[in-house]
């Protein structure tokens, strides 16, 4: 390795510095009103950021298609990095959104916690 090095820091994986050039701030807000405010790098899921963190949010297959991580979109813009499609079209549009493939295009807030999945996928009794 010389000086030619494209990689300024070998300790760095390429999320980490993603982070810390690109990040947005993304509030997870649960409904016990606890807000914890981490940084997720371009490219990077809430759910992996979250977790990176040491932040607790519920997630399952981690590939969109379960639906565990379901979280509500508060405010901001967020883009998914993989098909949603343990979500539904009419989800999407009232505002959910898939954290484990959800990457931040803007600083946002997001509702997270267990009772959204249900809350979004209603009963099969209703
Ligand atoms: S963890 Fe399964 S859809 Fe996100």
């Amino acid at each position: 390795m010389g000086s030619s090095d494209p990689n300024p820091d070998p300790d760095l994986d390429s999320v980490s510095r993603s982070r810390t050039r690109d990040a947005h701030a993304v509030s997870l807000v649960w409904d016990d009103g606890r807000e914890e405010t981490i940084a997720v790098g371009r490219g990077e899921t809430i759910v992996d950021a979250a977790e990176a963190a040491g932040l607790s949010v519920p997630y399952g297959c981690l590939y969109g298609a379960c639906g565990t991580c379901t979280a509500q979109l508060l405010e901001g813009e967020v883009t998914h990095v993989e098909v949603p499609r343990g979500l539904k079209e009419r989800a999407r549009e009232r505002g959910f959104v898939l954290a484990c493939v959800a990457t931040p295009e803007s600083d946002c807030r997001l509702r997270v916690g267990h009772g959204i999945q249900a809350e979004v996928m209603g009963t099969p009794w209703k």
